[in-house]
């Protein structure tokens, strides 16, 4: 593509443990002279970015907006006039319930070039930092990754026929979520699992099942941000 002025690098950071950047998004970070993070991106990452580059978080975390999207598109063009390297830091994987999509697709109406590096996405990492796998061979062979809240909060959930579901953004509207479930006819026994703040320090698991899943977010008072698994792969992994 050709670029006009700077060039923006769209990188995933990763679903929190610093470690979990590619090798590639480092390198980027490492040669940016502007970075455009989220409050997801762990913080930590910023130590590796140019001292010299200007910082500038334009937080985004579950329901809270620091600057409403199209606020931070105007930015990330008006940087990439600017400086010849910015880097647009996303938590997980930028294209994975995002917008980065709608960022690049932004920058590119503008003629700015534009570079996407993929994240681990906390959907994968959450459970698999437990152990969980989301397929096995010859048993497990669908998943599908789901939101939890839609913009019109009363609009139902989607349960497709999967036998593993991954749904972000879904602490809050579990009762929806649940009520989906139910209408797919999956079982009240089906395990379910929360990974609240997976591969932080402070994370930890709360399993359930369908019938108690709801019950366990309160009791357990399970926090965002945090990834909901429902399906036999549940039962795997560790325990805590
Ligand atoms: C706006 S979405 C962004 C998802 C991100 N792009 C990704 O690929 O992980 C935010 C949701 O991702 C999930 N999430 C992000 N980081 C997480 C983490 N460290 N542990 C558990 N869930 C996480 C939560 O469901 C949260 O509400």
């Amino acid at each position: 593509m050709k670029t006009k002025n700077g060039r923006v690098y769209i990188v995933g950071a990763g679903p929190g443990d610093p470690e979990l950047i590619s090798v590639k998004g480092l390198k980027a970070l490492k040669k940016a002279d502007c970075v455009l993070y989220d409050f997801l991106s762990s913080p930590e990452l910023l130590k590796y970015a140019n001292p010299r580059a200007e910082k500038i978080c334009v937080g985004k975390k579950d329901g809270l907006h620091l600057k409403e999207q199209d606020e931070i598109n105007k930015l990330l063009y008006k940087k990439a006039l600017q400086y010849k390297n910015v880097v647009r830091l996303k938590g997980g994987d930028p294209f994975i319930f995002s917008r980065g999509y709608e960022e690049a697709r932004y920058l590119s109406n503008k003629g700015i070039g534009y570079e996407v590096i993929p994240g681990i996405t906390s959907a994968i990492a959450g459970p698999e930092s437990y152990g969980i796998p989301l397929t096995i061979k010859n048993r497990i062979s669908s998943v599908a990754i789901l939101t939890g809240r839609k913009k019109d909060i009363n609009a139902p959930i989607d349960a497709p026929d999967c036998a593993t579901l991954v749904y972000l953004m879904g602490v809050r509207n579990i009762k929806n979520i649940v009520k989906a479930l139910r209408k797919s006819k999956r079982s009240e026994d089906t395990p379910c699992a929360f990974i609240e703040k997976a591969t932080n320090k402070d994370s930890r698991i709360v399993r359930g099942t369908i019938s108690n899943i709801e019950d366990n977010v309160k009791k357990f008072n399970v926090k965002p941000p945090a990834v909901l698994i429902v399906g036999e792969v549940v039962k795997n992994g560790h325990k805590s």
